[in-house]
């Protein structure tokens, strides 16, 4: 068991590298399932999901390399097309396999995902909409025994809401189906227009990704390409906040901060001077933060519900209240114990939290919970007086690649240590 260890108070200067976004990286590694040529994805992070994803691609039968950041799939030979419990479990993102074992083989047997713990994560949207493309789902104590005896077909598809994997699981079913699917309601988010892009480039029919509304046509068959994830926005806007919430000044580069639009402005009304470039963002903050009033987290292109911890933590210490409004996930307010153990004033009821910011955090003790609520912990440590100590790291991990040696190269004062 590893933890992280801060000593805060560093300002955060110099430039960080941006990586692939982990969100982009795992719809396109099952996409490259339904390829029977050479898939070869640049700027995947090298992240414990990444692995969980190409321990999935291996067991179908692919072959998998990856070297330094490039990963190579070849899936001519798919033999197998059950996914075992175990690697269901680790990680949400492996219910996109479904969509694309079911695309390639036409039938599958798979279990209920495992992922971050925010409430209730249920996959019926999946369901039904795969059931609407003529297949037949199985429950056997959680395990679901899919055959679409008739082949895949396209089909009308309504979401009740925009879910970001009940829309990739579509596309990855719908693009060698029988057919014309149209998805209304779809999920807008970048990371799809991405996974959209990387079918294009194998031969896919799609169009509308984006937009609420994507059409895709059925083909005979995927090619494969060489594509380049999309930075990772939210890893990016992390080390941003981070930036932001020690006062210091840093430059992302891999990125022109298209993918950000939405949360950079929230930046600059606490006070920060934002610049974005061809090929990087820079940040400038004040020595304090001011409050950003009100954000109600919200699907694309609204306010990011995976950011909402990290911002959280810089608004502790800033000047004024901040209110937050959490209307994706049901329990996405477990960094508030944490922070509130750093000497944060925090008051959550129901969906809201009202931040009133304090002159100072101070080191303390804290565990990780999911993903994002451990970055928030960071966030906080790296401007909190004294050590913090951040367990049940294997969180982070799974969205930031080796976050101690990207935060140290921006001069934090921060160690992975065993326990
Ligand atoms: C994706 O999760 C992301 N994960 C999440 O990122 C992100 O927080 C989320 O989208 C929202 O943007 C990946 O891309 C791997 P949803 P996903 O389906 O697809 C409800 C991170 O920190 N819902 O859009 O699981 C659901 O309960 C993570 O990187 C149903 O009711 O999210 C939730 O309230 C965590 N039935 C809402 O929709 C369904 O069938 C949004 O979920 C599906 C979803």
């Amino acid at each position: 068991m590893q933890k992280l260890v801060i000593k805060g108070g560093n300002a955060l200067w110099g430039e960080i590298l941006l990586r692939g976004a982990k969100n982009s990286a795992l719809p396109i590694l099952a996409a490259s399932l339904l390829c029977s040529g050479e898939t070869v994805l640049e700027n995947c992070p090298r992240l414990t999901d990444v692995f969980a994803a190409l321990r999935i691609l291996t067991h179908t039968g692919c072959r998998c390399s990856f070297e330094e950041h490039t990963v190579t799939i070849h899936a001519e030979n798919i033999v197998r097309s059950e996914i075992p419990e175990q690697l269901m479990q680790e990680m949400r993102s492996s219910i996109v396999f479904l969509g694309a074992l079911l695309g390639r083989t036409g039938a599958c047997q798979v279990y209920y995902p495992g992922g971050c713990e925010l409430g209730p994560r249920p996959i019926d949207m999946h369901l039904d909409a795969l059931s609407k493309m003529g297949v037949c789902i199985q429950r056997h104590e959680g395990r679901l025994d899919c055959t679409a005896p008739c082949g895949l077909k396209g089909a009308r598809i309504h979401l009740r809401f925009p879910s970001v994997g009940a829309t990739e699981n579509i596309m990855l079913a719908a693009v060698l189906a029988k057919g014309e699917t149209v998805l209304c309601n779809a999920a807008r988010e970048p990371e799809i227009c991405d996974l959209a892009e990387f079918l294009r480039r194998s031969g896919a029919c799609i169009s509308g990704d984006g937009e609420s509304t994507i059409r895709i046509k059925g083909v005979k068959k995927l090619g494969g390409c060489a594509y380049r994830v999309m930075p990772d926005r939210i890893a990016g806007l992390t080390y941003l906040c981070a930036a932001a919430a020690t006062g210091g000044t840093i430059r992302l580069r891999g990125t022109n901060g298209t993918e950000m639009e939405n949360v950079l402005p929230v930046l600059e009304q606490s006070g920060c001077r934002v610049d974005r470039a061809e090929d990087s963002v820079y940040l400038h903050a004040p020595k304090r933060l001011k409050s950003c009033f009100r954000l109600k987290t919200m699907p694309h292109p609204g306010f990011p519900t995976d950011i909402q911890p990290v911002i959280m933590a810089a608004m502790t210490t800033a000047e004024g209240t901040s209110v937050f409004e959490e209307n994706i996930f049901e329990n996405r307010y477990r960094h508030v114990d944490g922070l509130v153990q750093m000497g944060a004033d925090i008051c959550v009821s129901g969906r809201t939290a009202v931040v009133s910011g304090v002159k100072e955090l101070y080191g303390a003790h804290a565990a990780a919970t999911d993903l994002r609520s451990g970055a928030a912990l960071v966030v906080a440590g790296l401007c909190a007086a004294g050590t913090t100590e951040v367990r049940q790291i294997c969180h982070i991990d799974r969205g930031y690649e080796k976050i101690e040696e990207v935060l140290k190269g921006a001069g934090a004062d921060i160690a992975r240590v065993q326990q």
